[in-house]
């Protein structure tokens, strides 16, 4: 993994990079056949990092701006804990939330003020899929294996021309582990509560931000600690720390890591 402060040392990489002679049948030879078979895959952009890090507002501006597709995969885990609470399916009946990763009809569209909606058969539950309520039980309902594998095969289908940009927390590590660039985003606990508070307030949702701080804690306790496709930043991620940089910074960063493998 690398830690960055900005771009330089992916640059030096990439200079490094140009000046090595190519020779034909060795191991550099190897590394340029799986650079071109990546070059001709759709090109998948990843972005992980805890609850609040501020992944999901990032990785919607990275692909408006590449006019590539966005993938939010926590609202999968999320609407599936919004159905079980609204089926009052219990969190322990694995086969009923299997069906429901299965079958749920979930569709993303972008509203009139450019914020992704998400769709359950045909309902808006944009705003239902933020209550805390629902992120806390879409964090338990995520450690079932079986449901994870039920919803592998759904986040892959994401992946069309000409590029995804992918938020969650396995992205770079389990659903997309070729992507050109891996971003693990993170942020302190005390500003992701805060920022947290203001969206939740913006959005007229109700929130005191010591029971914020309190759910993130545990929240990042669970998704850390789990042992199926825990949360840790990919080998080969770009760790980027957002706790005193602006929205726009970070696009900014994430952009020029990115125009430099696309
Ligand atoms: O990113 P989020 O807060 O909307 O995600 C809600 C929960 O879903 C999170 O606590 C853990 C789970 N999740 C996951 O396990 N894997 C993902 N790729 C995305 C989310």
């Amino acid at each position: 993994m690398t830690v960055v402060q900005g771009e330089v040392a992916d640059r030096q990489t990439a200079q490094t990079e140009q000046a090595r002679p190519v020779i034909r049948n060795t191991p550099v030879d190897k590394k340029s056949a799986t650079q071109s078979r990546r070059k001709s895959a759709v090109p998948v952009i990843t972005i992980d990092g805890p609850s609040g890090s501020g992944k999901g507002t990032i990785a919607s501006a990275v692909a408006e701006q590449l006019g590539f597709h966005f993938l939010d995969s926590g609202a999968l885990y999320r609407v599936v804990a919004l159905a079980s609470l609204k089926n009052n399916i219990d969190e322990h009946n694995t086969m009923a939330l299997v069906e429901l990763a299965r079958s749920a009809e979930i569709e993303f569209r972008r509203g009139a003020d450019g914020d992704s909606q998400v769709f359950l058969s045909g309902q808006n539950v944009t705003r239902d899929l933020r209550r805390e309520e629902v992120g806390d039980c879409a964090s338990r309902v995520a450690t079932i294996p079986k449901l994870r594998s039920e919803l592998l095969t759904r986040q892959r289908l994401w992946r069309k021309p000409p590029g995804l940009v992918a938020d969650g927390r396995d992205m770079g590590t389990v659903i997309f582990p070729d992507a050109i660039l891996k971003i693990y985003l993170t942020a302190s606990a005390e500003i992701r509560a805060e920022r947290r508070h203001k969206q939740l307030i913006d959005k007229g949702i109700e929130a005191n931000i010591a029971g914020l701080l309190a759910d993130i804690t545990a929240r990042d306790e669970r998704d850390h600690n789990r042992e199926i496709a825990p949360l840790k930043p990919a080998e080969d991620s770009v760790m980027i720390d957002s706790s005193a940089l602006s929205i726009e910074e970070v696009v900014t960063k994430v952009l020029d890591f990115a125009g430099n493998r696309i």
